[in-house]
């Protein structure tokens, strides 16, 4: 059979010219940071179905760092992290562990619970933005790990790592070029917050999250997605040292410019635009309402942003997975994690519709509406 009869691809819905994002004056933006930072929407979604998810698995370090230990550590103010966020704890990897690690223990753990031989796996896709090393890739670390046979590589879309690897993975697995393809979101983000900065390091947690891709019915895989990015914001979430442009030095590493930098205020107000917003415009274009979907998984970054979605889309809160409160921000492992979670509850079957989103750095964002 050729692979591409049953996968559906299907590209950009045209949207009327009154729904074209209004497009800012090169000097108006530069001087008016509002303006600029407002959500640029983009009218285009795609399609990419015949693609399903065969297994799933997910890894939490062990060492739990809770909020109060937090606040002794470093004097952060008592009750803020919970009140501002929602996060009451968070994970973080050991010592000797890298993010090649705690994805190769995510991978095991989703292999454990099905029936695969890993001698199928021909494809490995690691979306993180914290590799062990910047070369090689982490993803041909975790296929050497596993011994697998298989082509890896890693993407970098930071907190909307998983989603970009989840629709490339699909591509690969919807024209048969990969039967079994591993897709995997991992970050140890503990190693790049700096620990006292109250604004950005208890947000941030460890973890790696795994599924692996192959194909499904017409009716199975991303019935709706966006995969967006908007370079204009990047500044307000980034490690401005460490690459090619500025490479560390010790003045810079003795000065923390080599920690992430967020502007946390003005990442909160795009994020709430970016997702209600692409949720909203995916399920419009999917032509499916929020009673048909079983459940939302949000990247778990702030309790406040998700709980504003909810208002906005009007979406009753049995159908929203959140773990945010155990595990914190754990950028691309975060969508996996909590989705894997949600299936070992019974959450989640086949044939159920879940939306994911998922937004950060870059700016990136992701927004699937995927059928399992
Ligand atoms: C870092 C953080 C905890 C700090 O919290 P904070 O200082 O209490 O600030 P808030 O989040 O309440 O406010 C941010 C802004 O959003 C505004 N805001 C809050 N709720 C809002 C809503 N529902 N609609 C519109 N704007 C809102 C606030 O008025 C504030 O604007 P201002 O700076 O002009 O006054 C928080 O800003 C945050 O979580 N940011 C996003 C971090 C994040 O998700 N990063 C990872 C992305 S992958």
């Amino acid at each position: 059979m050729n692979p591409l009869n049953s996968a559906t691809v299907e590209s950009a819905v045209e949207l009327s010219a009154s729904d074209e994002p209004e497009k800012q004056p090169e000097t108006q933006a530069q001087e008016s940071e509002p303006d600029r930072l407002l959500f640029k929407k983009s009218p285009r979604t795609c399609q990419l179905t015949g693609v399903r998810i065969r297994a799933i698995g997910a890894y939490v370090p062990l060492r739990v760092v809770t909020n109060g230990e937090l606040e002794a550590q470093y004097g952060f103010e008592a009750g803020w992290i919970k009140k501002r966020t929602g996060i009451l704890e968070r994970r973080y990897a050991a010592e000797e562990e890298g993010t090649s690690d705690l994805a190769v223990k995510a991978a095991r753990r989703m292999l454990a619970k099905s029936d695969v031989d890993p001698s199928d796996i021909d494809l490995v896709l690691v979306a993180t933005f914290t590799p062990d090393f910047t070369c090689p890739s982490t993803a041909c670390l975790v296929q050497e790990k596993l011994g697998l046979d298989a082509p890896a590589m890693d993407l970098q879309a930071a907190c909307s790592g998983f989603m970009y690897a989840l629709a490339t993975g699909a591509q690969f697995v919807a024209t048969g070029n990969s039967k079994l393809a591993l897709v995997i979101g991992a970050d140890v983000n503990s190693r790049i917050v700096q620990p006292d900065d109250q604004g950005t390091a208890p947000l941030f947690g460890d973890a790696a999250g795994a599924v692996l891709l192959e194909r499904g019915t017409t009716e199975q895989g991303l019935v709706r997605y966006q995969l967006g990015a908007d370079g204009a914001g990047g500044s307000l979430l980034d490690r401005p040292v460490g690459g090619t442009l500025r490479p560390l030095t010790p003045e810079l590493v003795a000065d923390g410019q080599h920690y992430l930098k967020m502007d946390g205020r003005n990442v909160f107000k795009w994020a709430i635009q970016v997702v209600t917003e692409t949720i909203e415009q995916v399920l419009m274009q999917a032509d499916v309402g929020v009673a048909d979907v079983k459940l939302f998984v949000l990247h778990q970054a702030n309790i406040r942003i998700i709980d504003h979605a909810m208002k906005v889309l009007q979406i009753p809160s049995e159908k929203v997975f959140n773990n945010l409160d155990r595990i914190g921000n754990t950028s691309a492992a975060s969508i996996p994690v909590a989705m894997d979670e949600a299936f070992e509850q019974g959450r989640i079957e086949p044939g159920d519709l879940v939306l994911m989103c998922g937004f950060g750095a870059g700016l990136t964002w992701g927004t699937g509406l995927f059928r399992w």
